[in-house]
């Protein structure tokens, strides 16, 4: 893109010496620098800044930038999407950087807005809500509610954004009570695409769109979000190891002694996932099996002791408080999956399911045994997760009430994530190729007469399309259309799960 690399370094000379500028009082009230506050970080290529904050969680098909912005401030935010537009320049908010889907690497230069800056939690004095800014990580919200004897659902893993999630539907621990981390939003700060900052709440038609579309609109810089007093203290969770001969018996009791056609207690979450364990199967992946409890020091034999009778491998009981769950099921801070910058590729290839089926599931272990744990498989670390959260609250909550569109699906999360080292194309369309025939596999043994995998838009790899990112349903389509249409005519936001 020779005609834009000219263009952009001239820009950007000028903008980096007027960033320097900027610390004059008395500067030139047109320039861009001299409006940003001056505790905004700007990072050039080649600077310790500019590489720590690109640094990913997948290097598939990555977003590719020429500058960093760290705003303070939310009106730093305005005044860089503002010059964006002025130079016609594309621009990207990256939050905990955990964001996966293959269209991010439809940015191939621009700016990047690192939100990192923009991290507080404010509880409200009548202890009813909490103003949390727009770079705000999940462990933030936890560790500052849980002294002040307060809860509200976040994403589950500590090193991802609070909005990331949010803005797609937003899965946590304790959706089974209040709903989806979306569905706790009041009013939200947003930079819209002609660089305004607008508060939007119930009263805006952008309000049905950003609660799981909400990628596709602006920045949000600070939302609004409902708080509860804490319920429960006590946590527990007990995990089983079984070995693959075991598929059957342990999903079958999954749906008979837990999710019971959809009647599970809102108190019990359960969450499996097949990874290599060399040292217990050399052979193919076991299965890891966890059941998690609330109010209580231990899993309740009544949850147990089917899983038990089945002969696992090994098993562990862990007692605490909300706050080890991320620490217990391997997504803490200093969890791998928290690990940034190793080069490693990890696209999912996601699928809601009501139901386990036994005969689907043996299938797709098969094929992802044969691809995973034969000797020298580029994709030995990968993992297959399927969470079973509880669902009461978000199916409490009218469908046709927000964008995200698959409550009435949603029992069950599932998804294979292929892991490997970027090396070549090939490799990456062995790893699409394998991710989506596993997909397929599960569709076709759902029951269900869609053509196309509900695919919950935060975990999707990139193909799936607005239909499978934002539901089948025509008036849902039209009406996404039609508001990025009104919002965001030029696709400014666009290069995560876009609509257009
Ligand atoms: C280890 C791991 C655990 C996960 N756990 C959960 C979970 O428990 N529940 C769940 O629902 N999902 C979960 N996810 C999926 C998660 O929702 C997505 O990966 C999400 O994109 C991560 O957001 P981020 O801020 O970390 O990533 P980023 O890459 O920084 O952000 C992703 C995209 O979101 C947009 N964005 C981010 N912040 C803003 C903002 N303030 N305003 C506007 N747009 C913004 C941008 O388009 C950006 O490209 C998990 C993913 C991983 C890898
Ligand atoms: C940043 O990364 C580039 C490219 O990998 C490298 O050449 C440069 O030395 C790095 N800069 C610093 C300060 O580490
Ligand atoms: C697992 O979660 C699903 C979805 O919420 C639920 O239907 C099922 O009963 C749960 N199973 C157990 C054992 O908790
Ligand atoms: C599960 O629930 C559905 C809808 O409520 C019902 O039609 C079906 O018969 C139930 N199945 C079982 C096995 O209880
Ligand atoms: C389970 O999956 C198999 C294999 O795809 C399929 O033939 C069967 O119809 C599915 N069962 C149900 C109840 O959908």
């Amino acid at each position: 893109m020779p005609w834009f690399q000219a263009k952009f370094l001239t820009m950007l000379a000028a903008w980096a010496s007027a960033a320097a500028y900027a610390q004059w009082p008395a500067i030139d009230n047109e320039n861009l620098a001299a409006r940003l506050s001056s505790t905004t970080k700007i990072y050039l290529p080649g600077s310790n800044g500019f590489n720590a904050s690109g640094e990913r969680w997948s290097y598939l098909e990555a977003p590719k930038v020429n500058i960093v912005v760290v705003p303070a401030t939310e009106n730093d935010v305005v005044q860089t999407v503002k010059f964006a537009a002025l130079f016609n320049l594309p621009f990207l908010a990256f939050n905990g950087v955990h964001g996966a889907i293959t269209t991010l690497g439809r940015m191939d230069y621009g700016i990047e807005i690192d939100l990192s800056q923009l991290s507080s939690v404010q509880i409200a004095p009548d202890g009813m809500t909490a103003k949390i800014g727009g770079g705000t990580l999940s462990k933030t919200i936890t560790d500052t509610l849980w002294p002040a004897g307060k809860e509200t659902v976040t994403g589950t893993c500590e090193c991802v954004s609070y909005l990331g999630p949010a803005l797609g539907g937003g899965h946590g621990w304790l959706q089974g009570h209040y709903g989806l981390a979306s569905d706790q939003l009041v009013s939200a700060n947003i930079v819209l695409a002609d660089g305004t900052l607008r508060t939007v709440d119930a009263q805006s038609d952008l309000w049905w769109a950003i609660r799981g579309a909400g990628h596709n609109f602006g920045i949000v810089t600070s939302v609004t979000s409902k708080i509860y007093p804490r319920t429960q203290t006590s946590w527990a969770l007990k995990m089983f190891i079984f070995t693959g001969d075991r598929l059957e018996a342990l999903y079958q009791a999954t749906n008979d002694h837990l999710l019971k056609n959809g009647t599970q207690p809102v108190s019990v979450i359960n969450y499996s996932y097949w990874v290599n364990i060399p040292a217990i199967d050399p052979n193919a992946p076991v299965m890891v099996f966890y059941i998690i409890q609330e109010g209580t020091t231990a899993v309740s034999p009544t949850f147990t002791s089917p899983f038990d009778a089945l002969g696992p491998v090994s098993t562990d009981s862990l007692s605490g408080t909300y706050r080890d769950l991320a620490a217990w099921t391997g997504s803490a801070l200093d969890s791998p999956v928290c690990v940034k910058g190793a080069g490693l590729a990890n696209p999912r290839f996601p699928i809601y399911l009501k139901t386990y089926n036994t005969t689907a599931q043996r299938l797709v272990y098969n094929l992802y045994a044969s691809a995973v744990s034969s000797p020298g498989s580029p994709f030995s670390d990968s993992s297959f997760l399927w969470e079973g959260y509880s669902t009461q609250g978000v199916k409490s909550i009218d469908s046709a009430s927000s964008a995200y569109a698959f409550r009435g699906v949603n029992d069950l999360l599932i998804a294979p994530t292929i892991t490997y080292t970027v090396t070549d194309a090939a490799r990456d369309a062995q790893a699409r190729v394998l991710g989506n025939q596993l997909r397929e596999l599960l569709r076709q043994g759902s029951g269900s007469a869609a053509q196309r995998a509900p695919a919950y838009v935060n975990y999707a790899y990139g193909d799936e399309g607005p239909k499978g990112w934002y539901g089948e349903e025509e008036w849902r389509q039209a009406r996404l259309r039609g508001l990025k249409r009104k919002y965001d005519r030029d696709g400014r936001f666009s290069f995560y799960a876009p609509i257009l």
